[in-house]
């Protein structure tokens, strides 16, 4: 086999268009852009031409292309039947955030991936920023001592826009939860490891759309540490930082705007080596923070590397299925906790 994957995309338009073509299939060092479509015909043509790959008008033309691999970055109730016609031609499917409007649609994708003998990855990218990965190094040394509570936020502003699929949850599964705190979700159990339980509120506080614009959830992991993540489509994109904080009984990491679509942000670990007794003054002293600065990455890039690489060496993805379907279960047991008012296992 060669060493580049060959690369075909579907719904070329959005975020394929904004990034993981440019900063990612594009500069991969084990990748090549064959194909696109879109349904927009012209989208799809000026995104061809751009990049320098072939325009075709169906998914059975892009199947029939020469290509290894499809990104599938179609709104998600689509997702499904991209990802079942892809396996079915035997392509390779790399599949975006959410995997599927249900975790049964997840399942379902993950089994006929598994039966045509292709890997099914899930592009939730933010695992690969070089400043989580420097953090999660911090916790697995035991530096962080026991796990104790985290935080991760993700929020925009969005307001109401005529067919806007997201604000409508038959097409996008639900609103600014599913959306943006699947990341934040996602991430934070790259850190502490399994979510055993959550408790959600989901609102719709500033916008009248279908799909919800503000939520919190609470989470439980398996090894006892505590969560809370807050993702809103109702406030202003520069007044939400994007906030991650990351506690425990030796110290604390704290970052700003590394969660998002950017390759850093700022993050400063505070860690106390030495056991310092209990203070009942409270006293804090001076203790300067360690500015956590890796070389930054490109999650993008990182993203499709990583899932082309896999296929070059016959081997599973870090950005694997099973993180996917994962996000996929805490998600609905999420919105039921949300329905319910009740505590729900995942
Ligand atoms: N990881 C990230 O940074 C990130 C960012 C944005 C979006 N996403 C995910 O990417 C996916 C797409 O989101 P988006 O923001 O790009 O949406 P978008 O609406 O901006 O773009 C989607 C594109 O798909 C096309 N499309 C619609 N229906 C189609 C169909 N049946 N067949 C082929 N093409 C079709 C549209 O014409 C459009 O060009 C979603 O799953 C979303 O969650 C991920």
């Amino acid at each position: 086999m060669e060493n580049k994957i060959k690369w075909g995309v579907i719904g070329s338009g959005g975020i394929a268009q904004r990034r993981t073509i440019p900063e990612g299939i594009v500069l991969a060092e084990h990748a090549n852009l064959v194909a696109v479509y879109d349904i927009n015909a012209e989208v799809n043509y000026t995104v061809a031409k751009k990049f320098n790959a072939k325009a075709v008008q169906s998914i059975q033309e892009l199947i029939d292309a020469d290509i290894d691999a499809v990104y599938i970055a179609s709104p998600v109730n689509r997702h499904l039947e991209h990802a079942i016609a892809c396996a079915k031609g035997k392509k390779h499917v790399f599949c975006e955030k959410p995997l599927g409007m249900t975790v049964e649609e997840a399942e379902k994708m993950i089994r006929i991936c598994k039966q045509e003998g292709v890997l099914l990855g899930t592009a939730l990218m933010m695992r690969f920023l070089a400043q989580h990965q420097a953090a999660l190094k911090i916790i697995q040394e035991g530096k962080l001592g026991k796990l104790v509570y985290g935080r991760a936020q993700l929020s925009c502003w969005y307001p109401p826009i005529e067919g806007a699929w997201r604000q409508d949850p038959t097409v996008s599964g639900g609103g600014s939860l599913m959306d943006m705190g699947s990341h934040c979700i996602d991430l934070l159990e790259m850190f502490f490891g399994k979510v055993k339980s959550v408790s959600c509120f989901i609102n719709n506080t500033v916008h009248s759309y279908k799909s919800e614009d503000s939520s919190v959830v609470s989470l439980l992991f398996e090894n006892g540490a505590l969560a809370t993540v807050d993702s809103c489509f109702s406030i202003p994109d520069n007044s939400s930082k994007n906030i991650l904080e990351l506690y425990g009984s030796k110290g604390s990491i704290l970052a700003k705007d590394t969660i998002g679509q950017g390759a850093a942000g700022e993050m400063i670990a505070y860690l106390e080596d030495d056991d310092t007794g209990y203070d009942a003054n409270q006293v804090r002293t001076a203790c300067e923070g360690v500015i956590i600065n890796p070389t930054p990455v490109n999650t993008y890039l990182a993203e499709i590397e990583e899932f082309s690489c896999a296929i070059l060496e016959k081997r599973e993805p870090l950005n694997n299925a099973a993180i996917g379907l994962e996000s996929q279960k805490i998600l609905a047991a999420c919105y039921l906790s949300a329905k319910t008012g009740k505590t729900v296992d995942v």
